[in-house]
């Protein structure tokens, strides 16, 4: 009798201690999922406040440009915004991880330049990005796009002199030793997440829904604010797209 008394409070308290166990549990993911929502609406808030401080000191006629995943170029009359993760940046004007919602109001933004960003970001970010781009744009506002190419980087590696090429020695990979090496190299590295080529560059900005898309030579365009902005000559596929 005695015995099945003891057995029985031991039970019970197991089970007390179970349940306790997932109230704490439950109240720790609620508080985990509050701070965060917190940290993300301050971190928005305190980024809109910074965005209309800029905007109010643009003089009426001034085109609202954004220099995206600016690095160092920091670009004088350009709003520069990167994450600043990957190196010591020592200028920008927002620091914005550009896989979110970009801090601006829709169709408040006449051009956005980025120049080796885009293939920083899976393919499901980057679609989220060229789209939220194209939300912020005013109507016939413009995209300008400059990155590596993968066909040049195919060529690259079908190319017999492939270990002549000026880059390797600029960005001190002359230590590559395989064609292997360096196409993982040019996949992988530097953060890099997705390459793309002409017709995928095209295809996923129509895929978010801009209507007119050209393809541009390094540092030329139509448009005098888009020109000469390109800092490197590795930057092979260029496009500009138009909301
Ligand atoms: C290869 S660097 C290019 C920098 C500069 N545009 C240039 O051409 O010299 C890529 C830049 O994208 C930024 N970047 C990468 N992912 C980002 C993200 N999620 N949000 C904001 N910036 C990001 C990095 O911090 C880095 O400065």
């Amino acid at each position: 009798m005695e015995l099945n008394l003891i057995f029985e409070t031991k039970s019970i308290s197991k089970k007390v201690k179970r349940r306790l166990f997932k109230i704490y549990s439950l109240i720790i993911a609620f508080l985990k999922k509050t701070i965060i929502t917190i940290n993300v609406f301050l971190r928005r808030y305190i980024a809109i406040r910074r965005i209309n401080h800029i905007l109010g000191n643009l003089n009426n006629e001034s085109l609202v440009k954004l220099n995206l995943g600016c690095g160092t170029d920091y670009k004088i009359g350009w709003i520069n915004i990167d994450n600043n993760n990957d190196r010591n940046i020592s200028k920008i004007d927002l620091k914005w991880d550009l896989r979110y919602k970009l801090p601006f109001e829709d169709n408040s933004v006449d051009l956005i330049f980025n120049e080796h960003f885009l293939e920083h970001l899976t393919i499901e970010e980057g679609l989220k990005a060229l789209s939220d781009f194209k939300r912020v744009l005013k109507i016939n506002g413009v995209l300008r796009i400059a990155m590596p190419d993968l066909k040049a980087t195919i060529e690259e590696y079908l190319d017999p002199d492939w270990k002549q090429r000026a880059w390797l020695k600029k960005f001190g990979l002359d230590f590559v030793q395989t064609r292997a090496e360096l196409i993982n190299i040019n996949f992988r590295s530097w953060g890099h997440k997705h390459l793309y080529d002409q017709e995928e560059l095209e295809r996923r900005l129509i895929e978010v829904g801009y209507r007119e898309i050209r393809f541009c030579e390094l540092r030329q365009s139509n448009i005098l604010e888009l020109a000469n902005l390109e800092t490197r000559n590795e930057s092979i596929l260029i496009a500009e797209a138009v909301k």
